[in-house]
């Protein structure tokens, strides 16, 4: 078997979250395809990655064609997983070179991005909580965590949960938001105490995250819905537009995204990852990402055609369903735990998912 073919099969599981490294998109794994050319060029350079890799690193690794084998030597230890995470990252930047452009793209570093902000823009609101993601999974955790902080009004009427350790300030921290044990819609939200677990280590999908979202919402008269990028035509992509700069223009409503990197001309640093969208700039037609993973970006100013390219991707796993026996996360090697979770997994678009008070809903 081919082992490009093979090492695309083996890493197309992997989720929204730092191990984003290791997600493949439909457009990513399309290009595979192309050649015969382009193949050898990939089997060379892996060749040499490995060759780098091995030795580089430890001795315990011996040179390996077969990027399945190489996968479950690497296992998923924390300390070898950097080294899986380090292989992949270069693997993923050879495509990305030449499939996407990053052209577009405007950071908010500079004064003219700041330019573009709008006076309302959901920006302002995330101030008073948007923070890194804490692990490299946490992409998500960190979103539904910087949108709850940022519905805290001034007449605190949004009840937020409380961290022990801020007692007794209310703060969603990404601690305790996924925190399944003392939270029974959580613990349902996430399929049960062992699928919980996964979290951590896969990160969540859209089918997920409106849940969890909505177990903090609903109590306080808001609700989150999910809006998968899975439009076929240009007319249904630009009604998903609107809908997504009508929440952005509305001071109650928040915007958050599930997105490939690759799509906007970030592949370089990963693939499916999750941000709050912090404001629509009407002249450039371009969305600002407040991009979580603080450590690799500034938000970002990206047009919408980017934006759109980016969450109109597929993810293998949008949600995953009850895992009925433990995953050791530690000790499992990668192929094994691929072959426990990959039935399990839903696969389908990426997307947006809204917030907004339940009665505008109601009003539609
Ligand atoms: C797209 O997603 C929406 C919302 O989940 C769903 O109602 C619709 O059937 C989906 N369309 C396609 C073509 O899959
Ligand atoms: C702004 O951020 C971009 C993207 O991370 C980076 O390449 C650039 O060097 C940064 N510019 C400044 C002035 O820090």
């Amino acid at each position: 078997m081919n082992p490009q073919k093979k090492m695309n099969e083996s890493t197309s599981l992997l989720l929204n979250g730092g191990y984003e490294q290791k997600q493949r998109t439909d457009s990513v794994s399309s290009s595979f395809s192309l050649s015969f050319l382009r193949k050898t060029t990939i089997a060379t350079i892996f060749a040499v990655v490995s060759v780098f890799v091995i030795l580089t690193k430890t001795n315990q690794l011996r040179v390996q064609e077969d990027p399945i084998a190489v996968a479950s030597m690497l296992g998923w230890k924390d300390d070898v997983h950097y080294d899986w995470e380090e292989f992949q990252h270069k693997y993923v930047i050879i495509e990305d070179d030449n499939t996407y452009s990053d052209e577009g793209i405007l950071y908010l570093n500079e004064s003219r991005a700041f330019r573009l902000l709008g006076d309302n823009d959901d920006f302002y609101y995330y101030q008073q909580g948007w923070e890194a993601q804490m692990n490299q999974a946490y992409c998500s955790v960190a979103t539904m965590a910087a949108v709850l902080n940022s519905l805290r009004g001034d007449d605190t009427s949004f009840k937020l949960p409380m961290d022990p350790i801020y007692d007794p300030f209310y703060w969603a921290t990404q601690h305790t938001i996924v925190d399944a044990k003392h939270n029974d819609c959580v613990f349902n939200a996430l399929g049960g105490k062992y699928s919980a677990e996964s979290v951590k280590h896969i990160g969540l999908g859209i089918g997920m995250v409106p849940d969890i979202m909505n177990c903090y919402l609903n109590s306080n008269g808001y609700v989150a819905i999910p809006y998968p990028a899975n439009s076929t035509t240009e007319v249904e992509a630009n009604d998903l537009k609107h809908i997504i700069v009508d929440a952005l223009s509305d001071g109650r409503s928040r915007v958050v995204l599930n997105y490939d990197r690759g799509g906007i001309g970030q592949g370089g640093l990963g693939h499916g990852h999750w941000s709050p969208l912090g404001g629509y700039n009407k002249e450039t037609d371009s969305f600002l990402i407040m991009d979580v993973a603080k450590y690799k970006h500034p938000p970002a100013w990206v047009k919408w055609m980017n934006l759109f390219d980016g969450v109109s991707t597929k993810d293998t796993c949008t949600k995953l369903l009850s895992l009925d026996t433990p995953i050791d996360w530690n000790n499992m090697d990668f192929t094994t735990i691929l072959s426990i979770i990959s039935p399990l997994c839903i696969p389908g678009y990426r997307g947006f998912v809204v917030v907004k008070p339940k009665n505008m809903y109601d009003d539609e």
